[in-house]
């Protein structure tokens, strides 16, 4: 398929970009089941650095699906196309010189891998929302577990499609004893020590 493709290089090149946004691109990955809490931690994070005088970019599951996404739906190879497509522009923030911040569930973890492929592993951050699923299940923000297990939803995380716990996350936040303060202070401290942020 792309055999008669050749990549185009322009002269103002990924360092360029970043050098002149005085930062180191990343992307902050986070993963867990709906409710688990990714979304307001993402909101949160991308609001401290934003303050920071960072140049942020957010991509959320529910928002993505609305547009880029809004052909799929949630079976396996779906949501395999759903994190492809979401890392590759992921990758192209990156080249931007954007710290981008991702919150989808991306239950499987060879999608999650696949991601970190793309984007390289350096840039690639896996946040886990250590949610577990009776206290996702207890918040239910939409209504949307009460759904599932009334079947009126197929193919629901957690419920009847499976999500596949991160082995070896960069940083893990469990939702239900941290404070939303706290998991962001501890992620800006991982990318300091990282020195992604500056
Ligand atoms: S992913 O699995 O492909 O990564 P994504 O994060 O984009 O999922 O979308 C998840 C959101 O879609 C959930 O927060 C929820 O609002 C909605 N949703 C609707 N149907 C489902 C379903 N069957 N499973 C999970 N989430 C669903």
């Amino acid at each position: 398929m792309t055999q008669e493709l050749v990549f185009q290089y322009s002269t103002v090149n990924a360092h360029a970009r970043a050098n002149l946004k005085k930062q180191r691109p990343a992307v902050i990955w986070f993963t867990g089941l709906s409710g688990a809490g990714k979304s307001t931690l993402a909101n949160a994070l991308e609001q401290a650095l934003f303050e920071l005088g960072h140049h942020t970019y957010l991509l959320d599951g529910d928002n993505v699906r609305m547009g880029l996404c809004r052909d799929l739906g949630f079976s396996d190879t779906d949501r395999e196309e759903n994190i492809r497509r979401v890392a590759e522009v992921a990758q192209l923030f990156v080249d931007a010189g954007v710290i981008v911040i991702t919150a989808f569930i991306s239950p499987f973890q060879r999608d999650r891998a696949m991601a970190r492929e793309v984007i390289s592993t350096d840039r690639f951050i896996e946040v886990f929302v250590d949610t577990p699923l009776v206290e996702c299940e207890r918040r239910d923000p939409k209504g949307l577990y009460d759904k599932a297990r009334s079947g009126l939803i197929r193919n629901f995380t957690g419920i009847d499609s499976a999500y596949e716990v991160p082995i070896n996350p960069d940083i893990r936040i469990n939702t239900q004893e941290e404070a939303i303060a706290t998991g962001v202070q501890k992620i800006l401290e991982y990318l300091d020590l990282k020195n992604h942020s500056s």
